[in-house]
């Protein structure tokens, strides 16, 4: 079989970085170009990802994949798009703006920023939970006579939280939500917080984030109906913090829901989503998309970053919560650059070529 030839675009970066690994000896996708900021283009990759001293700034867990080493890092003017056929997006979302809907007249773009997430016809696409609203892509193309499309992946911290509660939603309802994130340094990318800033500190408060976790999480779990989407009818108040935790975001959750649940209730549940889930068996999706855990010193990220590889929602600490009428409260684990942006891009690119999108 010939493997789709992809891009990767904001190559350089944090996200960008993961994107590399994920699609080492990938069996369906292969990096054909990569693309960054003026400041990078024209150089080898290697030296490309160099900071201001020289040395090589390698955010990923691992080996540099061979393959990318020497390729050269283009500007976004210099992408042969007929020699394409998908592209991954990793770039900050103004710039994205602009370069996504670019590369959309000619071809498919999936990405991890936010430049298109609130567009009527644009899905949230999250591999496994919203696979339907995917046919909103064809609106999409039609709407803009594109030959491509636009499929954004949500803010990495939505990521764990809508995947928990769409299985709570569909069996107990759900009303109320309240949320509290620790989330790691790397989910603000290469220029984010400062080590001085982040070191033996906690900040709490991270622009923009609780807005989009408000308004993702109702967009993905809303359904699709006439061509568009109705958002679910779910209150969220959610406050977001950044802790010194290299990779991975914790949240803290209190569910109300509309009937009656408890934990044993929920570990079924969650076990059952297990059997069932519409991305198992595809390249990068996880053995187990939900790990369930009865021991209360779970979830903790340095023990959850990798199960799954990165790919596995962890859930823990699963109570009742007296504060409603019927309720749950939980932590859950979710790894930001993993199944929140890069590897859950390539599963959801994975989910889109399997529907025939790509
Ligand atoms: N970090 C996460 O965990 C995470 C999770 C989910 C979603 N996201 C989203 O993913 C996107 C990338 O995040 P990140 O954390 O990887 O950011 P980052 O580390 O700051 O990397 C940004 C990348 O974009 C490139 N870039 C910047 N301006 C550009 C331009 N005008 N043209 C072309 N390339 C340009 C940079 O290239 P140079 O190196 O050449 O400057 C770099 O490769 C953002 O929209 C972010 O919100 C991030």
């Amino acid at each position: 079989m010939d493997k789709k030839r992809v891009a990767i675009i904001g190559v350089t970066g944090s996200v960008g970085q993961e994107f590399v690994q994920s699609l080492e000896n990938h069996p369906w996708f292969e990096v054909t170009q990569i693309a960054a900021s003026e400041r990078s283009a024209g150089k080898d990759y290697l030296d490309a990802i160099k900071d201001a001293s020289g040395i090589i700034a390698w955010d990923v867990d691992g080996e540099i994949p061979e393959y990318i080493k020497s390729m050269t890092v283009k500007k976004i003017d210099d992408l042969d798009v007929s020699q394409l056929d998908l592209v991954f997006s990793a770039v900050e979302s103004v710039a994205a703006r602009d370069i996504e809907t670019k590369m959309a007249a000619d071809l498919p773009v999936i990405s991890t920023s936010s430049a298109y997430r609130y567009e009527e016809d644009v899905p949230i696409l999250i591999p496994g939970i919203n696979d339907d609203q995917a046919e909103l892509l064809e609106t999409q193309k039609k709407n803009r006579n594109w030959k491509g499309w636009v499929a954004p992946l949500p803010n990495c911290t939505t990521t764990g939280l809508a995947i928990t509660l769409k299985p709570l939603l569909d069996k107990y309802g759900v009303k109320k939500v309240m949320m509290t994130s620790m989330q790691a340094i790397s989910g603000g990318g290469r220029s984010g917080v400062s080590a001085m800033g982040i070191t033996d500190n906690i900040i709490p408060y991270i622009p923009k984030e609780e807005e989009k976790v408000r308004t993702e999480t109702r967009k993905i779990l809303g359904k699709l109906k006439d061509g568009k989407i109705e958002d679910a009818d779910i209150r969220i108040s959610c406050t977001c913090t950044r802790v010194p935790i290299i990779d991975g975001h914790t949240e803290s959750v209190f569910v109300e829901t509309s009937s009656e649940i408890d934990p044993a209730k929920a570990k079924e549940l969650y076990n059952s989503y297990n059997q069932n889930i519409s991305v198992q068996g595809l390249p990068s999706a996880p053995e187990k998309y939900y790990a369930f855990h009865e021991d209360p010193t779970r979830p903790q990220p340095r023990m959850e970053r990798s199960v799954g590889g990165g790919m596995t929602t962890t859930i823990g600490r699963v109570e009742k919560e007296e504060l409603f009428d019927h309720g749950l409260k939980y932590i859950l684990f979710s790894h930001n650059k993993k199944m929140g942006s890069a590897k859950g891009a390539v599963l959801l690119a994975e989910m889109l070529y399997k529907k025939g999108k790509i």
